[in-house]
């Protein structure tokens, strides 16, 4: 069963992959959609209906899924993501001309989809009865993700007011709201992804936890972690620092260097938070060490010491990743934020030092060239930030324009998908040229986001 759904799947995609190449009536098309209609014909014995769908961010087909490492995987979720589909449904019935529609339908430049009425809309029109298009609900999940961030940062400030007046608060509500960020991170991270970038400069502690923790569950699912080892890493992201709470807050606030003392102090705070959490209930084990090791570096200096026979938790290095990444995009008293793209750079000079190369480079896969939140100009000259990134075409998000060509504020944003819709204000081409930083502008970043 699984082998005849690999199968399938992998003649499916080399259909789809050669409609770039040649005309549908081809036989590098009509073949492997002839050999596709035989094997679901006859999978159809054991299953009927059969579902390819993107669940929990894996594509799966009945219930074999495929990863990231997949070419097969890039393939058909790219293009799923790309006409906002969540999920096709083959029944009982299925003529092998239905299937070809459906090749060619996924086929279709997004556009040109978008401006036939969707794929399930060409669909109809040729009579396909046996395949049934779901599409995403993508504006819900916006809500739900706003949603959730904002009752984390409820729950991050209670646990650290808790912790303030000496008591050691249940990890019972940091665990639930992790639970349901997994949930809207594994529909759409690029929702949740948009809100790290949102930046309250006043509460920066506690927005730095749930930034660090989204990133690190958005990281987790991308490496293909689910369930509580998801969610550990997530938890650990969001209370790595809850160690400082026992340190003195001069000493947290001030800005500029500490002297030797004063660090010294300061590098015990992923100790006290180690202990801290492990006094909490509800915090699974492997978080606790990940918060203890957020400072420990790839070549295992940095704090605090560990002895030669002891492992670090490989996802300590998550936590680590995440935290430079957000204090890098980040207005601090001392620092400029930094574009996505600009602290990439920034952060593959530590690779090999302070940061595991691979992890990083996975790190930046998940991200994408421009990811959500990033402030970006156009082709037309115009600014604007991402709303959804395009897994398809990096130069092709859904964008949110703020600034005209002129140089001049708009008086309302402009939000276009420019995967529907590339054409800018004059009938030139609308892409993305490359991203920038919001303040060269004037622009408050948090005031577009979310
Ligand atoms: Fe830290
Ligand atoms: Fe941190």
């Amino acid at each position: 069963m699984k082998e005849a759904l690999t199968q399938t799947a992998k003649l499916f995609c080399s259909a789809l992959r050669n409609l770039s190449l040649y005309p549908p009536s081809h036989p590098a098309i009509s073949r492997p959609v002839q050999q596709a209609h035989e094997r679901i014909v006859a999978l159809f014995k054991e299953r009927d209906p059969l579902v390819m769908g993107i669940i929990d961010d894996v594509l799966l087909f009945d219930e074999i899924p495929f990863y990231e490492t997949d070419s097969l995987w890039k393939e058909i979720y790219g293009r799923l993501k790309g006409h906002q589909i969540e999920s096709i449904t083959f029944s009982g019935g299925l003529a092998q001309e239905e299937l070809t529609a459906l090749v060619n339908a996924l086929a279709l430049k997004i556009e040109d989809a978008v401006a036939k009425g969707g794929i399930a809309a060409v669909l109809a029109e040729q009579r396909v009865e046996h395949i049934k298009i779901k599409d995403l609900q993508e504006e819900d999940l916006r809500e739900r993700a706003r949603e959730v961030y904002d009752r984390s940062l409820t729950v991050v400030f209670d646990i650290m007011s808790e912790l303030r007046m000496g008591r050691i608060p249940s990890g019972e509500t940091a665990n639930g709201v992790i639970a349901e960020m997994s949930d809207v991170v594994l529909k759409d991270k690029d929702a949740l992804l948009a809100l790290t970038m949102l930046k309250g400069y006043d509460d920066y502690t506690y927005v730095h936890s749930i930034n660090v923790g989204i990133l690190c569950l958005a990281f987790a699912a991308h490496q293909g972690l689910r369930g509580e080892e998801m969610r550990a890493v997530g938890l650990a992201g969001m209370l790595h620092d809850v160690g400082k709470v026992r340190t003195a807050e001069e000493i947290i606030k001030k800005p500029g260097s500490l002297t030797e003392a004063e660090m010294a102090i300061m590098k015990k705070h992923p100790v006290l938070g180690a202990e801290i959490v492990s006094r909490m209930k509800s915090i699974p084990h492997s978080a606790h060490e990940m918060i203890l090791m957020h400072h420990v570096k790839y070549n295992l200096q940095g704090y605090p010491t560990i002895e030669k026979s002891r492992t670090v938790h490989p996802y300590s290095m998550a936590v680590a990743i995440a935290d430079c990444y957000d204090a890098l995009t980040t207005l601090r008293p001392y620092q400029k934020p930094r574009p996505a793209t600009e602290a990439v750079k920034l952060m593959r000079r530590l690779a090999g030092k302070d940061l595991d190369p691979d992890m990083l480079e996975s790190f930046v896969d998940m991200l994408g060239t421009y990811p959500a939140g990033t402030y970006v100009r156009l082709t037309t000259n115009e600014i604007g930030v991402i709303i959804t990134p395009n897994h398809l075409d990096v130069t092709l998000p859904k964008v949110k324009i703020i600034i005209e060509s002129g140089g001049a504020l708009l008086p309302e944003p402009l939000e276009v998908d420019l995967l529907k819709d590339a054409t800018g204000p004059g009938g030139e081409r609308r892409e993305v040229v490359a991203s920038t930083n919001p303040i060269l502008y004037g622009i408050d970043p948090a005031k577009y986001i979310g």
